[in-house]
This record gives structure tokens, sequence and C-alpha cells, in this order.
């Protein structure tokens, strides 16, 4: 919605001044013509002795620096109206954010939900990864002092939301009895697709390790040379043993077994090469976060109606077929067995691609109804999804069994 660029700054201000329920502010971007004195900030409430102060986070794209004031002494007035293209502004209850347009219109969404104020000073007490972590200077998220290069924040960001959905849900998945208990003789087994410079590949493997699980973790990625630099560093950090790397494509990948799969925005259609790979290896648990989507894009062409309002605008026309892909690829799993739910894992400052998909097979004998609307939808749409062709086999098995 379009409003007055004072009014929508005036309500962020005065969200911003309710230090109770305020759980955090992102500015960022550049309005037309003005200059902002660094690439980004961050705010939070953070408690210090008796008082809550705003922390504010400076990001230059260089280095970052934190300064703590009382809310008296800030103006947050100033700062809104300073240049800043994007305004969010987090409290415990939902969220406004301010997007401000070349014309200086400010378009605002306001959503409900329900988000954790955390007034902790030291965010690294609620962080999985520590920033000075040697596994993190070594894959060049942190630098040598162990402070997050604001370069590698977002996906810094990522990787330790990522891993705050993996580790409950594997948790769940082994007392549910979907995965076994991982031993020392039988460790927990996971394959990243697409692993590329392995940032979540490391990141999984040491997590879980500091939790006490044995496991033995396989980074795959078609590049040869992030394959050597990240069997370099394996070995630096004297990992070799439980983390390897394999340079290949996921289709043709030599790996054939695995517990969990996980992928992180492995391109367009590599993302059903994992998938499939998945089903065929009898993963039991995925997580996989897409990327760009181009192959139901291409396919659209004949549009069943009335949907031709929202296609025939290409804006809408893209996130209509990225709903649409990601929406087929959560149906085929589940007519394969799985308990499928499609999730936010980061929000969308971090990665515009924050979608994840999370799988658990079960077995369960796919659902009439289900099979019914997958089918509808494809037909409707005359679509034939990139995974669809790639489980053409076992769809057709548990479809008509
Ligand atoms: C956008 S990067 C993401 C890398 C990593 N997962 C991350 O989040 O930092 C996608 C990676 O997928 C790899 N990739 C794309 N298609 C692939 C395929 N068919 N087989 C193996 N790797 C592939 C690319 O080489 C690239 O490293």
């Amino acid at each position: 919605m379009a409003i007055y660029l004072d009014e929508a700054i005036s309500e962020a201000v005065a969200l911003i001044s309710d230090s109770q329920s305020l759980v955090r502010v992102v500015l960022s971007g550049r309005r037309r013509n003005m200059q902002t004195r660094c690439e980004r900030i961050d705010i939070r409430p953070v408690q210090i002795k008796e008082a809550i102060h705003l922390q504010v986070i400076e990001n230059d794209g260089r280095q970052t620096t934190a300064k703590n004031y009382l809310p008296t002494e800030f103006d947050s007035l100033a700062l809104l109206s300073s240049g800043y293209a994007n305004i969010l502004v987090e409290q415990t209850m939902g969220s406004l954010s301010i997007r401000i347009s070349k014309k200086g219109e400010a378009l605002v969404t306001r959503s409900k939900g329900t988000n954790e104020q955390v007034l902790t000073h030291d965010r690294n007490k609620n962080r999985l990864l520590n920033a000075n972590d040697p596994f993190l200077i070594e894959v060049g998220i942190s630098d040598s002092k162990g402070v997050i290069k604001p370069s590698k924040s977002d996906k810094y960001m990522q990787v330790e939301e990522f891993l705050r959905i993996l580790a409950p849900t594997l948790k769940n998945a082994i007392e549910a009895g979907q995965i076994h208990q991982p031993t020392k003789d039988n460790p927990l087994t996971i394959t990243d697709l697409g692993c590329g410079h392995a940032y979540l590949t490391f990141g999984a493997h040491q997590y879980l390790q500091s939790q006490g699980i044995p496991l033995s973790v396989v980074g795959i990625d078609i590049r040869t040379k992030s394959r050597d630099r990240n069997i370099v560093i394996a070995h630096k950090l004297g990992i070799e043993k439980s983390i390897e790397f394999r340079a290949e494509e996921i289709s043709e990948t030599t790996v054939t077994k695995t517990d969990v799969a996980i992928a992180l925005h492995a391109c367009d259609t590599a993302t059903d090469d994992a998938i499939a790979w998945a089903v065929h290896s009898d993963a039991k648990l995925l997580l996989i976060a897409p990327c760009c989507h181009h192959d139901l894009q291409s396919q659209l062409s004949e549009i069943p109606e009335p949907w031709s309002i929202i296609t025939k605008h290409g804006l809408m026309k893209e996130r209509m077929s990225d709903l649409l892909t990601d929406a087929l690829r959560a149906q085929i799993l589940r007519l394969l067995g799985y308990r499928v739910d499609v999730i936010e894992f980061i929000g969308g400052e971090h990665t515009p691609r924050n979608l994840m998909i999370r799988a658990v097979k079960t077995g369960a004998k796919p659902d009439i109804a289900d099979i019914k609307r997958y089918n509808e939808m494809i037909a409707m749409w005359k679509v034939k999804p990139a995974l669809a062709e790639r489980l053409e086999k076992e769809l057709v098995r548990s479809t008509t069994t």
C-alpha cells in the first residue's frame, strides 16, 4: 500500500520507541539521489544493567561497528529520514516494512506474527555458530579476528537459520524412529547437494558434531575448484575423516545413500536433481531451499483462465511460476510418502530465496484426493515439472498401486 512517506516514517518511529515490544530494525538500500552513512544498519534492544538500550550496528561494506544508546538519546526520526530505501521494523506481534520508491513513495507492508525479543547483549550467546569458530574463519565467513565479514553476513545467517531448522527436525525424526539413532559404527549420513564453498556443509558437520552426533558428511558440487578448496579446508580443520567432497553432477553422483539430503540454493533444476537423487537414495529427511526457477516459467504458455489476470504481469507470472514449481515439488514428495511442509527458513532481508521444502519420509500411502489434486494441477497448467520427469517411475508406482 502506498502512503505518504512522512506518515510511514512516523509510524516506524513510534514502533521503535516502544522498547518493550521492539525486536529489531533493519535499514538498507539507498534512496534515489541520497547518500547514506553506511550500507546497512541493524538496531535491536539490549538490556544493559537496569536499562534497555538500543544497539546500533553499522555496516559500511568492510567493517561492522556497534554502539549502544539509551532510547532517549537516539534520534530515530533523523536516521529513518536519512536516505535508506528499505526500513524493516519487527516487533513481538508483527512487522512493518517500508520500501521507498524512486519517486519517493512509501510502499508499506504490515504483517502479523510473533517474533521473539532477545535482550541479551552478546548476540553470539544466541548463535549456534560462534563467529570465531575456526571453520567460519577457514571458509571465509569470518575474518582472521573471528568477526563476521559484512559481505558474508547474509550467508552466515542463512547457514545459521538453516541449522536452526535442521537440528530440531533431525532430533524429532530420530525420536520418531524415521532416522536411526546415529552411533560411531553407524553414523548419520548427510549429503549437501550443490554445496559450492560448503558454508552449510561445514556448518552442519561442525554444529551436529558439537552436539555429540556421530556423522559422516558429503558435499557435492560440479565445480572441481570448490571441491579442491573444500578438501584443503577439511584437512586444515582435521575433520577429513568425517567430511568429504566430490566434484560431480548431482544427477550422476557416485554417492548412493544418505539419511539426510540438504541443498541451499542449488541452481534452477539442480534443485530437482537434488530432490530426485534424495528420493532414489532413500533419504529420510530432506531440507531443500530452492534457488532460481526457470523450468515451469518457460512452460507457461497456455494460461488457464481466469489466471491470465495474474500472468499478464511479468513480475507476477514469475512469482506465480515459482510458487507453482515449489508447490508441485512438495506435492510430488507427498505422493511419494513424505510428510512435507513449506516454510520460510530465514527473513527475506537475508535472501529473497527464503523458502524451504522440508520433507520427512513416513512411507504413508498417498491420498486419492492428493493424487487427483496433483493431476488436475498439471493438466490445468499444461506443465510437466522437471521433478516429475526425474521421478516418473516412482510416481506411477506410488499413485497406481
Ligand atoms: C548458488 S550456489 C550455492 C552454493 C551453496 N549451497 C551455498 O549456499 O553457498 C549453487 C551451487 O550449485 C552448484 N551446481 C549447480 N548445478 C549443479 C549440478 N547439476 N550438479 C552439481 N552442482 C551443481 C554450482 O556449481 C554452485 O556451486
